[in-house]
């Protein structure tokens, strides 16, 4: 269950022409709001994931950006925090990274998920150049170590899946890689680690239903993306989302790429000249305080803070006594749990924030669970679909991006 607390935002005008948007979203024939029906593709990663969990003891995920964040967000959401970890991310070419992981796996025991839509991406492919030679020189079967997501036609790696029958998934052609969560991209993750992605996609396709209904009072992707349009308008251009659930501060990192690949461009749909973002920003409740809040509350007021609040925090833990007679923490002393305390200080962050004049809302879920992930996820996706159209710009297509890997290309072919 998911719902807004809106009471910090004051006057917010919540009605549109909200039919004339989801038409708009509609004709950009984008796929990311019509996989959550996929059901064959849920059956064939679940039928994969049960073998895999039982062969292998680790497994590697190379890949960036869409196709990384979201099974690292998943990870963090249902999977301990500090014992060993079974999934392990590689998002980055560090070498140092590269040579630590090595020194964890043993690769007879070991699953690579090669993940990239393009097939392309410099960083992922010499990832996977990397481990495929030492796969080979260890005279292992990369059939049995490999199995990649990616474009079902277009790309090196689905030509290599169909010469060398390596196992492999599709993100379909019209789901771009930061809204390819609910793909692959985050289901067969997700189903190794024994996450019940069922259900992660029941709760994102009642979101979805949400998202495609005229109704302003109910649509919450509507809402968000209204107010965060409304509020950029009014020189509240940065976003800082902030989590009251150490689980979810990844969630935070999933959607910081998806609003600022999604929403920061320099055209418009005429092709004119805009320049229009906003710039999202993570922190995360109660670490950030102590890093972040100074400046939130004094310094200057272009931001709008989006709150995410967990009601049911479990476990419940009391903080006890452990000393008597300490006056400075008697307001400790209150028989109280850390729940509470986080509940409190979240809410005395808010005050502190509209006592400002900081305009702040909150996105209360009930519990951490797989359909409040899998709504969260479309409940984000279906808004920065709406704030594309508010602002009248492609939000699908990342030419920033592009630019950047072709000069690195470029760079490269010269050597
Ligand atoms: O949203 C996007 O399309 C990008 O951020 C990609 O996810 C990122 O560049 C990685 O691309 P690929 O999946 O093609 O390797």
């Amino acid at each position: 269950m998911i719902k807004f607390d809106l009471k910090n935002l004051g006057s917010q005008n919540l009605e549109g022409n909200i039919g004339a948007y989801i038409e708009a979203v509609k004709t950009r024939k984008q796929g990311f709001y019509k996989i959550v029906d996929d059901k064959k593709t849920a059956k064939a990663v679940l039928k994969f994931a049960k073998t895999a969990r039982k062969k292998y003891k680790h497994f590697v995920l190379l890949g960036i950006g869409g196709s990384s964040l979201g099974p690292i967000c998943l990870e963090q959401s249902f999977k301990h925090l500090f014992k060993e970890k079974k999934l392990i991310v590689l998002d980055n070419i560090d070498p140092v990274v590269l040579a630590e992981t090595e020194e964890v796996i043993d690769y007879k025991t070991t699953l690579f998920l090669v993940v990239t839509k393009s097939g392309t991406t410099p960083e992922t492919m010499s990832q996977y150049f990397y481990f495929r030679n030492k796969i080979n020189k260890k005279k292992l079967d990369p059939k049995k170590h490999f199995v990649f997501i990616t474009d079902p036609e277009k790309g090196l790696l689905r030509k290599i899946a169909n010469e060398e029958k390596i196992p492999s998934f599709e993100i379909p052609e019209n789901v771009g890689g930061r809204f390819s969560v609910l793909t692959p991209v985050g289901l067969l993750p997700a189903a190794l680690l024994d996450i019940k992605i069922e259900k992660i996609l029941s709760g994102a396709k009642k979101m979805r239903d949400q998202f495609l209904s005229k109704n302003t009072k109910t649509n919450l992707p509507f809402q968000l993306a209204k107010i965060q349009y409304d509020l950029a308008k009014k020189g509240k251009s940065i976003n800082v989302m902030i989590p009251y659930a150490q689980k979810l501060s990844r969630m935070a990192d999933w959607y910081r790429q998806l609003l600022a690949e999604s929403i920061g461009k320099k055209f418009n749909l005429e092709q004119e000249i805009v320049n229009v973002g906003i710039t999202p920003v993570n922190a995360l409740g109660v670490t950030d305080q102590h890093s972040q809040l100074q400046l939130y509350n004094e310094g200057p007021n272009d931001k709008l803070f989006i709150f995410i609040e967990v009601e049911k925090l479990k476990p419940i833990l009391k903080i006890p006594k452990a000393h008597k007679g300490n006056k400075d923490l008697d307001y400790l002393d209150k028989n109280i749990t850390f729940n509470q305390l986080l509940q409190i200080e979240k809410d005395a962050t808010a005050s502190a924030l509209t006592k400002n004049n900081r305009p702040n809302f909150t996105i209360k879920i009930d519990e951490i669970n797989e359909e409040n992930i899998g709504a969260l996820f479309m409940l984000f996706e279906g808004a920065t679909a709406f704030l594309g159209e508010m602002f009248n710009i492609n939000t699908f297509d990342q030419p920033g991006v592009e630019l950047s890997k072709k000069l690195t290309k470029e760079a490269l072919l010269k050597l």
